[in-house]
């Protein structure tokens, strides 16, 4: 019986850690906002028409913010506002809402389970490479080595790698071609200028489909 019992305390304790690093992930995640007030709250914004009531993207141009660290989208729509990134629908969508708001909605975007990916680019054998390992010779650095073998992003030092996976084609296309010329320059220390300036347009290209499968 003894042993009956024990296996079944290590099966709750197991659960119970399981379940301490899922809300640990969570609250990481969602940050100091709260989920159900920012549910409430994007019912009178504008957010949903293109991202999505949860956070999934319903329009081809936006990108999903569903399960996105919600420092990072805090960090994002700043930048819209101040003009350290720049966009004409998100300029002129940004300024709709309020940093109350904002934290809250952040924090219910990032509770929400991620998008499943709407292509699957995972058999490219040359993206998936250059994910995993980067090409030192032309000083690409692996893409997961800041945003997770997953692309599911992290956080380190104060610095938020966003969660890439599954995230829309034209919109990851759009973003490396914005990091290579430069026209979006908001990384910390211009990383990813320096990782995009590095890629040829096939690779750009390969590497979208290849994440957005992910
Ligand atoms: C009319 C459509 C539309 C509406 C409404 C809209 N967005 Fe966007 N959003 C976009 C598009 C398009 C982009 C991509 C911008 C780019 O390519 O740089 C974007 C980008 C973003 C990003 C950057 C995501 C990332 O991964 O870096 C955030 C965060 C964001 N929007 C939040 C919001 C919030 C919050 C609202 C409501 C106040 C909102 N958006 C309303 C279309 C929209
Ligand atoms: C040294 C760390 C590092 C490496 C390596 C790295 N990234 Fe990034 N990446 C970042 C950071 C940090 C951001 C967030 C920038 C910001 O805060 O605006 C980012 C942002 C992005 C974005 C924009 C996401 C969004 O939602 O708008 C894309 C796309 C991206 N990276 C793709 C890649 C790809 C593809 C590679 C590999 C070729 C790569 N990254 C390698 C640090 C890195």
């Amino acid at each position: 019986m003894r042993g009956v019992w024990l296996g079944v305390l290590m099966a709750a304790a197991f659960s119970a850690s399981a379940l301490a690093a899922g809300d640990e992930d969570l609250s990481q995640r969602i940050g100091k906002g709260d989920p159900a007030a920012g549910k409430h709250k994007l019912e009178s914004l504008v957010c949903r028409e293109c991202h999505g009531e949860d956070g999934v993207s319903i329009s081809l141009m936006a990108p999903n913010l569903a399960g996105q660290f919600a420092d990072y989208i805090i960090k994002q729509v700043h930048a819209f506002q101040s003009g350290h990134r720049d966009n004409p629908t998100m300029d002129m969508m940004a300024p709709t809402i309020d940093d109350a708001a904002l934290v809250d909605v952040a924090a219910f975007f990032a509770s929400n389970p991620r998008a499943p990916g709407e292509i699957s680019g995972k058999s490219n054998d040359a993206a998936k490479a250059l994910f995993e390992n980067g090409d030192s010779d032309r000083g690409v650095l692996a893409c997961q080595s800041c945003h997770g073998p997953e692309g599911k992003g992290t956080e380190a030092g104060g610095v938020f790698y966003p969660l890439i996976a599954g995230q829309r084609f034209t919109y990851l296309r759009d973003q490396l071609n914005n990091w290579k010329t430069g026209e979006r320059s908001n990384s910390p220390d211009g990383v990813m200028n320096h990782i995009a300036a590095g890629l040829t347009d096939r690779e750009v290209e390969s590497l979208a489909r290849y994440i957005s499968g992910l």
